[in-house]
């Protein structure tokens, strides 16, 4: 088990709003159930050597939901924050956020500052929190900083390469994901690091995000390991 650990893990939580409907709870009540998912992920990542996880938080399309459910996820997020950032310091764990997060209210901005601001200096897991995430909108942002540094001279058009594009990205740091997971029965990308999954191995599962468990977690990292990976070569 303990070999051919990917990486990089990126996770689409999917399932929360079904998982609560279908206990007669509220909406909130999924998301904060897929919360505590989330941070069972994040200790078992740890545990696994498992470099970099990266959660799909709340995306650049997820602010036409109700006023109620957009309010009731930035405030877990909150929560999340006051209630973790002690054991993520004693696990060791670096957050960072990928995504315009400035676009949230003051009390959200302050919050996700003093997380990737108190976890900085940790050297064990890096989590990303994806959060006001869109892979389109992250290539057009990309795409507008390549043309304005051709504009002043700073970079001929002919230099741009891979390498160029994937350095002005949200997640220029950071390895492209080995395995993308998706609970939740889709079988899509939603808008989630679609540049950065050129060669990811994805594994979908019918399991509802709030019921993902460290053991689900474990098989999809034992299927990622049987998986041969060719990067478009023989
Ligand atoms: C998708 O499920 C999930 C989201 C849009 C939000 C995910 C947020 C969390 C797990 C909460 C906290 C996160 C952090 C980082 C503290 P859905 O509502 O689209 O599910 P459905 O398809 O069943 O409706």
């Amino acid at each position: 088990m303990k070999s051919n650990i990917p990486a990089h893990v990126a996770i689409i939580m999917d399932g929360n709003g079904r998982w609560a409907e279908a206990r007669g709870l509220k909406k909130f009540q999924g998301h904060d159930a897929g919360m505590k998912a989330m941070k069972e992920i994040v200790k078992r990542s740890s545990v696994l050597g498992v470099k970099h996880l990266t959660v799909y938080a709340f995306s650049t399309e997820n602010w036409k939901r109700s006023e109620d459910e957009v309010s009731g996820i930035l405030k877990l997020l909150m929560i999340y924050v006051e209630s973790e950032l002690a054991e993520l310091n004693t696990n060791n764990v670096k957050v960072d956020v990928l995504g315009d997060y400035t676009a949230a209210n003051k009390n959200v901005v302050k919050s996700l500052d003093k997380l990737t601001s108190k976890t900085k200096d940790n050297t064990g897991l890096q989590f990303h929190i994806a959060f006001n995430y869109g892979s389109r909108a992250e290539i057009v942002r990309a795409a507008s900083k390549l043309a304005d540094e051709v504009k002043s001279g700073v970079l001929n058009s002919s230099d741009i390469t891979d390498e160029v594009v994937s350095d002005q990205l949200w997640t220029s740091d950071i390895p492209d994901p080995d395995l993308i997971i998706r609970p939740g029965g889709e079988i899509r990308l939603s808008n989630f690091l679609l540049w950065q999954s050129a060669y990811a191995e994805l594994i979908f599962s019918e399991v509802l995000w709030p019921d993902y468990t460290p053991e689900e977690y474990d098989r999809a990292i034992e299927e990622y390991g049987k998986r041969k990976r060719r990067f478009g070569g023989r």
